[in-house]
């Protein structure tokens, strides 16, 4: 009986370190999505698919390396300096045939004492499930004839590539590709470009149809990613006081993060008081000490397993909206509800926008902060955008924040945001009783058969359910740490 409750005990454990371990996508979801490319390739093509580059913050420290994304969908490798070649046909050589070949880098011992294990060729054939799996100095003297090929499609290069000096880095690969296709004789640089094969939009188009519609699996990590972000607005609820500061709030939102082991935040946290609310992508995240009667806006994406959430709330800092606050809260919620309701296949990505303008100008007007809903009373002539509602309302989550996608019709398993804001700066012809009142409120909507989800509904949305839930305790109220200062 014993043997039985320790056994039972180790496989309980073993499921949990197993159940962990399987919510990564798997690499016949991968393979799957490769096929996907292949199918929509047009006839006797191959397309070709970079990682992203290593970059430099500064003197021997790079960013956190953050894979491409099409290269991770394509793939799920996370490493650095791979090429991965997707044919239309199968290329014979000698006696075995491939339709897909990755390049990766080479193994080296000392690099991987520092920086951790590579998976190598032998890794990308077993863990990528890529038969043809080879290193980056195999692709120098890979001898693809790339003039045999109707199209050759890729993405453009940006240049920011910086050069490793390693036998077989990113920088030698893109000079490598650019030698075998005939790159620079095509570019716009050249005033007479050589007619040639190389395409370089298609695959955009090809990559917006196919990661625009999620897979289960990917629903699944969004799911996740979503949760996690919509309870680290709940807890920060529960937490916000006047005298805390912006940082540290934007640090109770990634401790939730990490808590539920997202790995990144999928885009810089944006967490604004008062005037810095107005600043549309504010990522300062620095004010020492919130004020009493200000809004804070926190726009905040948990990443998990490559897949982000964005998720905003606005919240009054002692807990109540003033009546002005609340007059425009209100408004902004009204007018993601109104987009809501017709949110499902079908609906265009401009009916959305323009059902969330339609309340907040009118609303506006009703309030007599603009003169008529007439655009000359709307947009602000300096920035030629609505001069309270300066920015688009909907687009795709996914691998990135602002997703591959296309953007005309809803479509079944499609991931959007539905965020209006209105944002009334102390700069505004406004009177001041509305100064410094930004308000934004997003959350991420799955796209059903006849219908959409809510997906963020962890932290409450209506201004009332926000005041509730900012009465409650908080788990963070109790942190006193020691006086760094006059040790
Ligand atoms: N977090 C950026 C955006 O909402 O689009
Ligand atoms: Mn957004
Ligand atoms: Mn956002």
């Amino acid at each position: 009986m014993r043997k039985v409750i320790i056994l039972l005990f180790i496989l309980s454990i073993a499921g949990e370190v197993f159940s962990q371990a399987t919510d990564y996508l798997k690499s016949d979801f991968h393979q799957e999505r490769r096929a996907a490319v292949r199918e929509k390739m047009p006839a006797n093509s191959v397309a070709v698919f970079f990682s992203n580059p290593v970059r430099n913050r500064a003197n021997d420290v790079e960013y956190i390396y953050h894979q491409d994304p099409n290269f991770y969908y394509l793939t799920g490798h996370k490493e650095p300096h791979s090429i991965l070649l997707i044919f239309k046909d199968k290329q014979q050589v000698e006696s075995s045939s491939y339709d897909e070949i990755i390049f990766v880098r080479v193994r080296d011992a000392l690099k991987e004492l520092y920086n951790g294990s590579r998976l190598g060729k032998e890794g990308a054939r077993s863990k990528l499930a890529i038969n043809a799996a080879f290193e980056g100095p195999d692709f120098l003297k890979y001898n693809l004839n790339f003039t045999k090929f109707d199209k050759v499609l890729f993405y453009d290069f940006n240049n920011d590539v910086r050069d490793f000096e390693e036998k077989g880095d990113l920088y030698e690969l893109i000079a490598s590709f650019k030698q075998k296709v005939n790159y620079d004789q095509s570019t716009s640089l050249n005033p007479e470009p050589v007619k040639n094969n190389l395409d370089m939009q298609m695959l955009d188009q090809i990559m917006n149809e196919l990661r625009g519609i999620k897979e289960p699996e990917e629903l699944q990590l969004i799911r996740k990613a979503v949760n996690i972000s919509a309870a680290g607005q709940a807890e920060v609820m529960r937490a916000m006081k006047p005298g805390m500061s912006e940082t540290e709030i934007q640090g109770i939102h990634e401790f939730i993060f990490k808590k539920y082991r997202a790995e990144y935040e999928g885009y810089p946290s944006i967490v604004g008081a008062g005037h810095n609310g107005c600043v549309l992508h504010y990522i300062d995240n620095y004010k020492p000490d919130i004020e009493d009667g200000e809004l804070i806006l926190m726009d905040l994406g948990a990443e998990y397993h490559g897949y982000t959430a964005d998720v905003t709330r606005t919240i009054p800092v002692n807990g109540k909206f003033t009546i002005e606050q609340k007059l425009i809260y209100d408004l902004v919620y009204e007018a993601q509800e109104a987009a809501w309701k017709i949110c499902k296949p079908g609906t265009k990505f401009t009916d959305l926008y323009a059902a969330t303008a339609d309340v907040i100008n009118n609303g506006l007007v009703e309030l007599g902060l603009y003169k008529s809903s007439d655009p000359k009373d709307i947009v602000n002539a300096d920035t030629g955008r609505n001069r309270y509602y300066p920015h688009g309302c909907c687009h795709h989550i996914g691998l990135d924040v602002h997703d591959k996608g296309e953007y005309d019709v809803l479509e079944e398993n499609m991931v959007i945001t539905i965020e209006p804001g209105i944002y009334i700066s102390k700069d505004s012809p406004a009177p001041q009783k509305w100064w410094d009142i930004p308000v934004r409120i997003e959350d991420d909507f799955l796209i059903t058969k006849d219908g959409c989800e809510l997906l963020s509904d962890m932290a409450p949305r209506t201004s009332d359910e926000i005041e509730a839930l900012m009465k409650e305790t908080s788990p963070f109220e109790g942190i006193v740490l020691p006086d760094i200062d006059g040790k």
